[in-house]
This record gives structure tokens, C-alpha cells and sequence, in this order.
């Protein structure tokens, strides 16, 4: 008789999805240094570094209670660097890597490109005359089949051949044209289950009728001026759940009869920085192989 153990583990199915992986970088050198957006303005050295540090670790704590969370180590003379979002576009193990319109935030570039060849992704670059920032201006819809992607005050039009070049995936071009709206992540969600939550002023006619034409009308949330300038598009979906600054009743009412479940985590510090939850977290694709 044989006494070999009969091996089954190999054979089971995994019992849990994946969780989702996000790139965060904390705030220990966060601060307003300079003016690139609107909201920077009248903002420069009038942020608390403590409180910054206690809004990132409540939406950290709330991130990691349903995804997994890697860090990147702050660099000094880059303090936007919190502004992960920023770091470039990720899918099926390729970063197209940004490419800042503002001298300012061109230092972050080499730092994000070491974290991403040192973490194994396939590291894509546009040149230099082509600005391309990210996840700020790129945005998958959700089922994965188009990349929605900005052109205005940062990315430029340009830059969307790399994006089709790197994925064959359909490209969607977008204009911005209200400054204080200056990255899609500011004014657009795409949101599970084929919603999406979007500020329209901040788009001119033609992309109007592009999101219209996709997203049919039960399954828009218009956000008025008062909830966009809280970055209430600025907002972090994770199946049905949804991270974002403080918003106003109406809005949170209204998604959750869409049947969203609403974290609010009050990011006051970051917003003097043009940013919110959304722009703190770069989504990347599963673990990659080190
Ligand atoms: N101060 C930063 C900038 O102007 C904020 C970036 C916000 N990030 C975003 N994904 N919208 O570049």
C-alpha cells in the first residue's frame, strides 16, 4: 500500500478575490511650496503638516480596510509627490509613466520610474514636449473597455496615441476647459455598475455629448458647482463603496439610492493643494513578481 500523502492543496480554487492594490505616498514632506493650480493660489505654506498627516491616515485606514495599499517613500524638493494619481496610468502590468506640464513636478518623474522598474511594471515614457499626467487625466470606464482621457491645462492631445499604443485600448479624448478643473479625476467618475458622477461645466459641448452618448442618462450623477469644488468627483469606488471628501446630503443621498455605500473623510489640507481622496492613490494591477 502506498504511504505517499495525496496532495490536494494544488488542486483547490482560491477562496478569496483579489483585493485591489492602490500606491500611496505619505505626506511627511506634504506642503503648498508653489502656485500650478487655482487652488494652490493664496494656499502657499498655509497647510498643517499634522493635519495633513491625520486626513491621509484616516482615508489610509479606511483604504486599507477593503484594498491593499503600497507605499513610496516622500522625496524632499517634491511635495505634491502625495499626489500618487499623478505617477502615471497602470494596466495588465504596463505604467505609462507621466510626463508633468510644470517644471515643479518634473523631479517626481525619475522617483515614480524607479518605484515601478524596481516593482517589475513595464515602464512606458512620452517625451518630454508631450505632458501626460497620469491617472489625473486618464481614466478607464469601468468594465475596462475605454480609457477616457483628458486634454486642457496639463495632458495634452498628444499624448493619447501612447495611451492607444500601449494597450490597443479604445481612447476616449476629453476637453477640460474650467482651470479649477484642471485634471478628469477633479470632475469625472466612472463608477461601478456603468455609473458615472461628473461636474459638466467643466467640459466643453463636444465631450458633453461623448459621456452622453455612453452613459445613458438613469445612470449619470450631475454634481453641482458647491459639491465639484469639494472635489466630490475626486472620489475613490471600490465596488459599491465610495471614498470622498466631505460632500454635501443631497449628493451622498443620491448615491446611495444608486445604491453606493459613502465614506466621507474630510481632506480640507490636500484641497489647498488642488487635490482629494482620489488624487492621493494610484491604482495598480495585481502584484507583480519581484
Ligand atoms: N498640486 C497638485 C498639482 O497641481 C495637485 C494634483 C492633484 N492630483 C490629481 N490627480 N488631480 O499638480
Amino acid at each position: 500500500m502506498s504511504t505517499r500523502p495525496i496532495e490536494i492543496t494544488s488542486a483547490l480554487p482560491p477562496l478569496v478575490t483579489a483585493r485591489r492594490t492602490y500606491l500611496m505616498c505619505p505626506p511627511t514632506l506634504y506642503d503648498v511650496d508653489y502656485v500650478i493650480n487655482p487652488w494652490m493660489s493664496g494656499n502657499v505654506h498655509l497647510s498643517s503638516r499634522e493635519r495633513a498627516i491625520e486626513q491621509w491616515n484616516h482615508l489610509y485606514r479606511e483604504l486599507t480596510a477593503i484594498a491593499d495599499v503600497e507605499l513610496i517613500q516622500p522625496q524632499s524638493g517634491s511635495p505634491d509627490m502625495v499626489f500618487t494619481a499623478n505617477a502615471g496610468l497602470e494596466r495588465n502590468g504596463t505604467v505609462v509613466l507621466s510626463g508633468f506640464f510644470h517644471p515643479e513636478r518634473q523631479a517626481e518623474e525619475h522617483h515614480f520610474r524607479s518605484w515601478f522598474q524596481s516593482s517589475g511594471y513595464n515602464v512606458l515614457e512620452v517625451p518630454r514636449e508631450i505632458p501626460f499626467e497620469g491617472e489625473g487625466d486618464a481614466l478607464f470606464s469601468s468594465e475596462g473597455t475605454r480609457l477616457w482621457a483628458a486634454h486642457g491645462p496639463r495632458s495634452v492631445m498628444a499624448s493619447h496615441t501612447h495611451l492607444v499604443r500601449a494597450w490597443g485600448v479604445e481612447v476616449i479624448a476629453l476637453h477640460l476647459v474650467d482651470p479649477r478643473f484642471y485634471h478628469l479625476d477633479t470632475c469625472f467618475a466612472p463608477l461601478e455598475d456603468g455609473f458615472v458622477m461628473y461636474y459638466p461645466q467643466a467640459f466643453d459641448a463636444p465631450s458633453l455629448v461623448k459621456i452622453e452618448a455612453f452613459y445613458p442618462s438613469e445612470k449619470r450623477i450631475v454634481v453641482s458647482e458647491a459639491d465639484a469644488v469639494r472635489f466630490a468627483c475626486n472620489a475613490i469606488n471600490i465596488d459599491r463603496t465610495i471614498l470622498v471628501n466631505d460632500i454635501s446630503r443631497e449628493l451622498v443621498a443620491e448615491l446611495q439610492t444608486k445604491g453606493f455605500e459613502v465614506i466621507q473623510i474630510t481632506l480640507s489640507e490636500f484641497l489647498k493643494a488642488g487635490g482629494a481622496a482620489k488624487c492621493l492613490v494610484m491604482r495598480l494591477g495585481p502584484q507583480i513578481e519581484r
